[in-house]
């Protein structure tokens, strides 16, 4: 079983739905920029579309396969995102942050008409949860919506990266929250929005249109139940 392969013919085929004119939603991840590269492909080919990306990092990935950008001073509807996930339940609620990229991803879903999620097969789980929960807080005061979280049931970490915390593009820090299985995602998202200090949750619920999971050679597709 090789994940990459999968991760590669998921974000190739979710490319594949981007048409001429539109204006996308570029993810964030190593699922995503399989994706941005054939996006990048099919622009230097004649396409037209104009990126929004989710982080500096795929802004830079963007730049380099020649996809010209747009951003939120130039529009604020778009057409269609591309994003990859940390999991997705068969209802299409994700857990998504595992980057550290959830905020700006999840302004850019909640401002495009279709959200279209692409993974290798093992993101597809049938309850969200054994992957913790990143939450975005700001940075001053974090501890005190770290207690609030662990009181609605969560071990809570703060993400480290070298000798200090995790920094976002948004300037924010990550908790890592790990509540075991998610019985109810929309519950707990409105819970995790309602705590001062969290700037956003990485859960997103009811927001993804489609899901293409690259399994073995194939890529099979999952749409919520109607
Ligand atoms: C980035 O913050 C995340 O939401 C990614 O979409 C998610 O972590 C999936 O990343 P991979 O494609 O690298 O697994």
């Amino acid at each position: 079983m090789n994940l990459d392969h999968e991760k590669k013919l998921a974000g190739e085929a979710a490319a594949e739905l981007v048409e001429d004119g539109m204006t996308v939603g570029l993810g964030t991840g190593s699922t995503a920029a399989y994706a941005v590269r054939r996006l990048g492909e099919r622009v230097r080919a004649g396409l037209h579309v104009r990126g929004l990306p989710t982080s500096t990092h795929t802004e830079a990935l963007a730049r380099e396969v020649g996809i010209p950008l747009v951003d939120f001073a130039e529009v604020t509807r778009l057409d269609l995102t591309l994003d990859g996930a940390d999991e997705i339940d068969p209802d299409l609620n994700l857990i998504k942050g595992g980057g550290g990229a959830l905020f700006r991803e999840k302004i850019v879903a909640a401002a495009s008409r279709r959200l279209i999620i692409f993974a290798d097969h093992t993101k597809l789980v049938p309850q969200l949860g054994a992957f913790p929960l990143p939450v975005e807080v700001n940075p001053f005061g974090w501890q005190v919506a770290a207690e609030r979280i662990a009181a609605l049931g969560a071990h809570v970490t703060l993400r480290q990266s070298g000798e200090g915390p995790f920094v976002s593009d948004n300037h924010g820090y990550i908790l890592d929250c790990f509540f075991g299985k998610i019985d109810d995602p929309v519950a707990l998202e409105r819970h995790l929005a309602a705590v001062t200090g969290v700037m956003e949750s990485g859960l997103f619920v009811r927001m993804a249109e489609r899901a293409l999971l690259g399994d073995g050679q194939a890529v099979r597709t999952i749409q919520p139940a109607p």
